[in-house]
């Protein structure tokens, strides 16, 4: 199987990276403006992946790049939603069009299999949880909707071309060389002002954190076992975890024991932001898959895993 992740070099990409090299060459075209060299450093350098720096905005490069390979994940994408808030255009460009130009450039190479990285945020400002068919709501935030468009575009060409899809809706991901995301957050603010931690809004924000080794796994998963042309799973945890809860944590975990956590206030982090989220897993689990840690399990262990990648050992 020759695999290609656009995003390869990224958090998950990374990591799906490190199982998908058991079963055979896998090219990872990744712009590095977010993923770094180092994360795949040791699959480059036994030649069990190939680096292509491009940019996904380049259909023709990404074209060349894809041709010979048998399945596409697309995992490239603006990698802070609350950007969209000072750049309009960035989901519009690094969500939609990025998206068109990955299903485009596998429809000319003739690849057949694309599993595609959505999000949670396509429900939208929803407190209830929500199974794959709720779509009762629309996203809040730009990023949220250039996922819902990106997912509209897989429906459309699965549909036309032939091209068999896979959609996994992602609860927030946390791990190490996690790239962006509230712990990584918190342990560098509070690397740079050690006597106090901001925290957006009143922490009681609470979603699913799942663990990107689950993350990863699951990408590998659907792509075995997805049925049809078309299927869309939810991939998180059950549970959820707060903020408040995250930012305890962190402080615990790094030098700076004593910060004051200040609260900024307010139910949402940020405009768009979804204050509290809760992803069904049952979709999955009944094809036969479930992720192994609950999300407060997910969070204790990533904040254990960054606060040594950013304060050391
Ligand atoms: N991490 C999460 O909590 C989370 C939650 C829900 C969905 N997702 C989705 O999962 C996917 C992977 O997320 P991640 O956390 O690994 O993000 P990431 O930013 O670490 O990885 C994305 C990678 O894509 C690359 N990239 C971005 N724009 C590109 C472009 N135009 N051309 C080529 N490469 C480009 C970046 O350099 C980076 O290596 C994204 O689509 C993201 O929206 C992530």
């Amino acid at each position: 199987m020759r695999s290609f992740i656009i995003g390869g070099a990224g958090f998950v990409g990374s990591h799906l990276t490190d199982l998908l090299v058991s079963r055979g060459p896998v090219t990872l075209y990744d712009n590095l403006t977010v993923g770094k060299r180092e994360f795949v450093a040791r699959h480059l350098e036994t030649g069990a992946a190939t680096l292509v720096q491009a940019d996904a905005l380049d259909l023709d490069a990404l074209e060349a790049a894809m041709a010979g390979h048998d399945v596409v994940f697309h995992l490239a994408a603006n990698p802070e939603a609350r950007w969209g808030l000072e750049r309009p255009r960035l989901d519009l460009e690094q969500g939609t069009i990025a998206t068109w130009n990955a299903m485009e450039a596998a429809r000319r190479n003739g690849v057949t299999r694309f599993v595609f990285s959505s999000s949670g945020t396509v429900y939208g400002d929803v407190s209830d949880p929500r199974g794959e068919g709720d779509l009762g709501s629309l996203p809040i935030s730009l990023y949220g909707a250039s996922k819902l468009a990106g997912e509209a575009l897989l429906s459309a060409y699965s549909e036309c071309f032939g091209l068999r899809c896979t959609i996994c809706r992602f609860g927030n991901v946390v791990g190490p060389r996690g790239t962006h995301g509230a712990i990584l957050d918190f342990c560098n603010k509070l690397r740079a002002h050690p006597d106090h931690l901001d925290v957006l809004g009143d922490g009681r924000q609470a979603k699913p954190y799942l663990h990107v080794t689950d993350c990863a796994a699951g990408l590998l998963f659907v792509l075995d076992h997805a049925p049809g042309s078309l299927a869309i799973y939810n991939l998180a945890p059950p549970d959820t975890t707060s903020v408040r809860r995250i930012a305890e944590l962190c402080v615990a975990a790094s030098p700076h024991k004593s910060a004051r956590i200040e609260y900024g206030g307010g139910a949402q982090g940020w405009p768009g932001d979804v204050p509290q989220s809760r992803l069904l897993p049952d979709k999955l689990a009944a094809l036969g898959f479930r992720v192994r840690h609950s999300s407060d399990r997910a969070v204790e262990l990533a904040v254990a895993e960054i606060a040594r990648e950013v304060f050391g050992a």
